[in-house]
């Protein structure tokens, strides 16, 4: 990945909210996904949210970037409220990189390239600018040789670290990830885990929607189980993935436990 030198400094959360939900209801016509949720995401901290299948978590992610607009209640960044006219959803999304379990690269377009685009276009850098800083951040994600390549050239971990870097390049404060390995082969899951660690170390403020336990509880500051449209347990990895206190979440944890 990235040089396996760089020092580990563990993520410390600051205290000051950099997203702050309030009071968040999501429906779909008669259908209620989430129903008043609280939560404040600090800056530094690593919130990964957990919950069943249909329980609201990438409703929840795409109601913290604006994809999808809340019924009810607010989602602050840094202190501004989400406001959901065009020119201030698009100023809002500079500062926030998601990425997806599919990858969503352009395919006529090379890694760099592709790393490159958004650089151009939103924040009106100059080709060689965008170029030097898409290179330097493709070795970040440990891609210094795939700069040419075409996604279709590329691994599923290879064009899942090419959307982090592009994610990465307009300077994010805060990352959201919607189950970012599912759709890989198992072997190259761990390559992308590593490179959002390498994130969490230098202090990148994330929310993480993930099965992966192990990662949750080596890099999460706090785990959220989302269930029935609410948080039905957070705190430390330890203490909701081994002491949960709610039924909901122990039969949840039993679940995911037997591989179901
Ligand atoms: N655009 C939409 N229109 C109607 N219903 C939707 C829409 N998006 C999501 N839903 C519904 O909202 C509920 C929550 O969906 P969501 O995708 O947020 O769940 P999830 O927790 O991410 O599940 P999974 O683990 O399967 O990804 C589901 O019942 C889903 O069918
Ligand atoms: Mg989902």
């Amino acid at each position: 990945m990235t040089s396996p030198s760089t020092p580990k400094t563990p993520s410390v959360p600051t205290g000051q909210p950099r997203v702050s939900i309030k009071g968040a209801s999501k429906s779909f016509g008669d259908s209620v996904v989430l129903n008043g949720i609280d939560l404040d995401v600090e800056v530094g901290e690593v919130a990964v949210l957990i919950g069943p299948s249909g329980a609201g978590k990438s409703t929840l992610l795409r109601c913290i970037n604006g994809l999808e607009r809340l019924t009810a209640g607010s989602v602050e960044i840094d202190g501004v409220r989400l406001q959901y006219r065009e020119a201030a959803l698009n100023r809002m999304r500079e500062h926030v990189g998601m990425v997806f379990q599919s990858f969503n690269l352009f395919p006529h377009l090379t890694a760099i390239e592709n790393v490159m685009m958004a650089q151009m276009s939103v924040s009106k850098r100059s080709s060689a600018d965008a170029r030097e800083r898409a290179s330097a951040l493709l070795a970040r994600v440990g891609l210094e040789d795939k700069t040419e390549s075409y996604p279709s050239a590329l691994s599923g971990g290879q064009q899942q670290r090419v959307a982090i870097a592009r994610a990465l390049a307009m300077s994010p404060k805060l990352m959201l990830f919607d189950e970012p390995t599912s759709a890989l082969d198992p072997e190259l899951v761990g390559e992308v885990l590593q490179v959002m660690r390498e994130l969490a170390d230098d202090g990148m403020t994330m929310v993480v929607v993930t099965h992966e336990m192990r990662f949750a509880r080596q890099v999460a500051d706090r785990v959220i189980l989302l269930a029935d449209g609410g948080i039905v347990e957070e705190g430390a990895p330890e203490k909701v993935l081994d002491n949960p206190e709610s039924d909901r979440a122990k039969a949840f944890l039993r679940q995911i436990e037997s591989g179901g």
